[in-house]
């Protein structure tokens, strides 16, 4: 079922990327005049995809925006001049501290340069993160409007921003949600007529904006096997025929919709290393790169960091090794924690907090069906104290650390090498509950990380008991 060179693209005008053998996109026909989904559960390859697409578009030199909700971007830095901005500093940052007011000057600073940016909003409470997207969206919709330069705006994880169904918010959060989603609904629906192209990263065709997903004509669709998700396809042109097919693709392979005839393709791999755990290897940038970085801190009003990942110098041109230079340990800066109290016993919330890792949000950080899982709990006098204290152990040891998760259920991630290891905490009738959920492919990497944990954690809470299961 391949597909010969896509009629619209070979013979389209401008560059054009390639994310397989046989699907090769015209950047101004497909990204910039209708729109692109990737669609697939969790771990089907839909960031890894975005990622392609981001690494393919700098490539041919079209300026994008990455929307990166978990901080798993930074990578494209290994070779290509992006810029990464953040809420907070993540140690791959170039700037950091953001806040709304930035939003427009930011903005207005990388289309006028023709820069690619990575908005790192893996950090920062849920409200922070989702009042800076909606200042962040209207003000590039209406830069756009005025300056009318091709830019192609990816926003993994859509689904968060643009969700089919209200789900239950803070106030605060839903209000500011609602902005970013008009402003991305604006982009997807006539972002075309200004030069803004969409590409989103969605989970669940059930589970995003139908109006947004609409405005994807070309859909790559990686793994899915619920009913719902399937049906909504059905509707946006899957045949029926291929439903075995696409609950059986492996990660990266798709069926692509929106093409004439459907078709299975593999994405191709990336150039860059994928994923948030990832460490950078190869870190590398334009040689005027360090001078935007400059001109943006200045134009902001913000310190650009002093150990962000490195500037080459004027000679590099393109990829280059790496170079011999271990990263100094930086200060960890740890998000503050909602901590949730509960009026049952101890071992019950132990209990929830480990299903509540493997349930509702292991996805997150274990993309992989092929992963062992173990868990710890214990109980300490006080839960946010003892998991900072834990957290800065384990950065000392080398581990990275940063937050995932919403507001008020948030989760500390530590990663070493295969090994991440998922800790949450709340209160239980008064008493403070560490749970941690590790995770590793290799049952001695998992084993050892456990003992390495136990000890640890007898260290930095001495007076802890072992809560109950
Ligand atoms: N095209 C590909 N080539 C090789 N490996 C791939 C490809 N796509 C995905 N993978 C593998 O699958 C893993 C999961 O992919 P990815 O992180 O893109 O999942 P996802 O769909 O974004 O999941 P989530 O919803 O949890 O964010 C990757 O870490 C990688 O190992
Ligand atoms: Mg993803």
């Amino acid at each position: 079922m391949g597909v010969e060179a896509l009629p619209g693209d070979s013979s389209a005008e401008g560059p054009i990327i390639e994310l397989s053998k046989d699907l090769k996109l015209s950047v101004s026909e497909r990204l910039i005049k209708r729109g692109l989904a990737v669609l697939g559960m969790r771990g089907s390859g839909k960031s890894y995809t975005c990622g392609v697409i981001a690494e393919e578009l700098a490539r041919v030199g079209q300026p994008f925006v990455v929307i990166d909700l978990m901080g798993e971007y930074y990578t494209l830095r290994e070779r290509f001049p992006v810029l990464i901005v953040g809420l907070e500093s993540t140690g791959y940052t170039d700037l950091s501290g953001l806040k709304p007011e930035h939003a427009e000057p930011l903005i207005r600073f990388v289309v006028e340069n023709g820069v690619s940016l990575v908005l790192d909003l893996s950090q920062g409470t849920m409200a922070e993160r989702v009042e800076f997207l909606a200042d962040f969206l209207e003000a590039f919709y209406k830069v756009e409007e005025e300056l009318r330069r091709p830019y192609v705006l990816i926003v993994d994880e859509a689904h968060r921003i643009a969700p089919e169904k209200g789900l239950p918010r803070l106030e605060r959060i839903s209000k500011s949600l609602k902005r970013a989603y008009y402003w991305l609904y604006e982009i997807a629906a006539t972002g075309r007529h200004i030069g803004m192209g969409l590409v989103i990263a969605v989970r669940r065709p059930a589970e995003i904006s139908k109006s947004i997903l609409a405005q994807a004509e070309v859909k790559i669709v990686h793994k899915l096997v619920d009913p719902t998700d399937l049906k909504k396809l059905h509707e946006e042109g899957l045949p029926s025929e291929l439903d075995d097919e696409v609950r059986s693709l492996e990660p990266g392979e798709a069926v692509v919709l929106g093409l004439g005839e459907p078709f299975i393709t593999k994405v191709k791999e990336r150039s860059c290393t994928h994923g948030g755990e990832a460490p950078l290897i190869k870190p590398v940038a334009s040689p005027d790169l360090e001078k935007t970085i400059r001109a943006l801190a200045k134009i902001l009003g913000l310190k650009s960091e002093e150990e962000r990942l490195p500037v080459p110098s004027p000679k590099a041109e393109g990829p280059r090794a790496p170079e011999e230079q271990p990263r100094p340990a930086r200060e960890l800066v740890l998000p503050e924690f909602d901590v949730q109290s509960f009026d049952y016993p101890p071992d019950v919330v132990a209990n929830y907090l480990v299903r509540m890792m493997v349930y509702g949000h292991l996805g997150l950080f274990v993309p992989r069906s092929d992963q062992q899982l173990a868990f710890e709990t214990c109980l300490v006098p006080d839960a946010p104290s003892a998991l900072k204290a834990l957290a800065r152990r384990l950065s000392e040891e080398g581990w990275s650390i940063r937050g995932i998760g919403e507001e008020g259920e948030r989760i500390l991630l530590a990663s070493l090498k295969e090994v991440v290891v998922g800790m949450a905490v709340a209160e239980a009738e008064g008493q403070g509950v560490l749970a941690l959920v590790l995770s590793s492919p290799l049952p001695t990497s998992l084993d050892k990380a456990l003992s390495r944990l136990r000890i640890l954690m007898a260290d930095t809470c001495p007076s802890t008991g072992k809560a109950q299961r």
